[in-house]
Formats: C-alpha cells, structure tokens, sequence
C-alpha cells in the first residue's frame, strides 16, 4: 500500500438529513452513531489511513456537535484519568488526535457542487480527496488507497464505480464507460446524474468517493444548477470527461469490496448490524440474537 503524504480530504457535512428527522433536527446526520461511533469519525479514520492528515468538513447549520466532536474535552478526560479508566480515555481521545480537522460553512445550501466549491482557499492548488459520509467503506478494503496511486499514476481525476441493482441507479451519479488494461479501472466516457433505470447508461453508480484536481473548481464555479436545483459535482465531472483539454481523463475505481450505506434509514440498520456482528465485544451475542430472532420470525 503506498500511503500518499499531505492529501487534504474534503468532507461535505452540510446536508439538512431530513430522513432522519426528528434525529437530525439539532444534530447533523453526520454524527449519528454508528455501532457506538459517529458515522463521520469512521470516514475521517478512511482519509487518514490513505495518507491524509488535513480534512476539511463542510458544515451547516448544526456545526457545533461536529466540531466538538473533534476537539478535545478537558473536563471528561480528567475524570478518566483519575478513574485510570484508560480505555474509555483512549475512546475519547482518538478523535481529537486523528488529523486536523477544519470547519468552513456552507452557507445557503446549494448543493453537494456548491459544498465541494467552499474547499477551494483550503485545498489550494493541489489533488484532493472528498468523501460522503453516507458511505462508509470497510477499512479491510482501501479503496481511497487505490483511487490516490490511480490518480497519481494517470495524472486523472478519479471517481468511484460500483455495480448496483438497476432499480437502485436512480439513487446515484451513473457512468457510461469504457475498459482499461487495468481490470479494476475504467475510463469514464460521460456521467448522468440520477437517470430512471430505463436512461440509465450502466448499472455502475458513483458512491462517495473522489480524488479531483484543482481544475475542478473552475468547472464548478460555471456549472449552472442541474438535477433538483442543485449545482451537481457529478456535472462538473461530466464536463471535465467531455473535456479531456480541461484536466486529463476521468477515470473510475470499480469498488468490489464492503460498503455500508448510512443514508437512508432502513439501510443505516443494517449498517449498524453488520459492523456490530464484525465486532469482539458486539458480534457473537448479537449473531446468537438475530439466530433466534430469525427462528421466531419464521415460526
Ligand atoms: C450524491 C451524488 C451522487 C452520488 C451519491 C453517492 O448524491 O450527487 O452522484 O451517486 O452522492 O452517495 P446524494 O446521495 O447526496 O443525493
């Protein structure tokens, strides 16, 4: 694994999680708990084991409880510490040490192009990482990884691909592309936003993961709204795939490896079971559980 120094990763957090009201009312969803930690701190320990020790987080409104979350907590830490309850102090602390952590506010909430347009001061002149918190990769699958030596490599933008049930595509960005002699990438030849399956140019749908170049915030400073109203990163990279003058190819990572969808609440269930059953403390009381729920289930 070739760990990339200096990346900045990029976390748009803004979003108004109406799915999850009344949880989300004063909190972002970003800092539901999955399993027992926020699904964000899962995504920042993503960034960081691929090398990046600088992330910016978008926020909205609701920044406080993020920006808290990341920040050190003098006042627990010495009741810990004069507990000697160190692993509860490790827990506590780990956040705080994972990497710089930066807030910028979205402002008016103008979408997720708009979002990753706030990051330009911050990210500069350089390749950088975004990643959707409604995604959690498994850290046993380092996708991230992946997508930054691609990148490095082609000089290309790169986004993620993965295969999705065609009744699912409407939920997500969709690539229509071509193959490369790399059986794990191809090359993107046009992107559509949230297409009905019946427009749908593949069943490859963009989950949450980018690595793009500075180019990519002129694009978006141009791109007029799209689908909802919303200025769509997914146009933007459209417009550099037509374009290969503007920035070097797209290029996409298919992702065959474990992914848990916190975006919806039915599928953050199931995220939750399926990372607590891989769990020491967690797994094999739960699993004992769910066998004799299922067998009164289908009793
Ligand atoms: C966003 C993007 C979409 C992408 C998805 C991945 O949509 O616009 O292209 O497929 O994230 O999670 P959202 O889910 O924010 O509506």
């Amino acid at each position: 694994m070739t760990i990339t120094p200096g990346i900045k990763t990029v976390i748009p957090a803004a979003g108004l999680g109406t799915r999850f009201l009344p949880a989300t009312k004063a909190m972002p969803k970003e800092m539901l708990p999955v399993v027992d930690k926020p699904a964000i701190q899962y995504v920042v320990e993503e960034a960081v084991a691929a090398g990046s020790d600088d992330v910016l987080v978008i926020v909205g409104r609701n920044k406080n409880a993020l920006a808290n979350h990341f920040d050190r907590v003098a006042e627990l830490e010495h009741t810990l510490e004069k507990k000697g309850d160190a692993a509860k102090l490790e827990k506590v602390m780990a956040a705080s040490r994972l990497a710089d952590v930066h807030f910028v506010r979205q402002g008016d909430p103008l979408g997720l192009g708009h979002a990753v347009l706030r990051a330009k001061k911050h990210v500069g002149n350089e390749t950088f990482a975004v990643l959707l918190g409604d995604d959690l990769i498994d850290a046993r699958d380092p996708l991230l990884t992946r997508m930054i030596d691609v990148s490095r490599a082609q000089s290309a933008t790169v986004i993620a691909l993965m295969e999705v049930e065609p009744d699912q595509i409407h939920l997500y960005g969709c690539a229509a592309v071509d193959e490369t002699p790399e059986s794990d990438v191809v090359k993107v030849k046009y992107l559509v936003e949230k297409p009905s399956a019946s427009d749908a140019p593949s069943n490859l749908a963009v989950i949450g993961r980018y690595v793009l170049k500075p180019e990519i915030f002129e694009v978006l400073e141009q791109t007029q709204p799209g689908k909802g109203g919303e200025i769509q990163l997914t146009d933007a990279l459209e417009a550099l795939a037509a374009d290969e003058s503007l920035a070097g190819p797209v290029l996409g990572v298919i992702f065959r490896g474990r992914r848990y969808d916190t975006g919806d609440r039915l599928d953050y269930i199931k995220s939750n079971v399926l990372l607590a059953l891989d769990r020491e403390d967690l797994g094999p009381a739960l699993e004992s559980w769910l066998k004799e729920l299922t067998g009164r289930l289908s009793a």
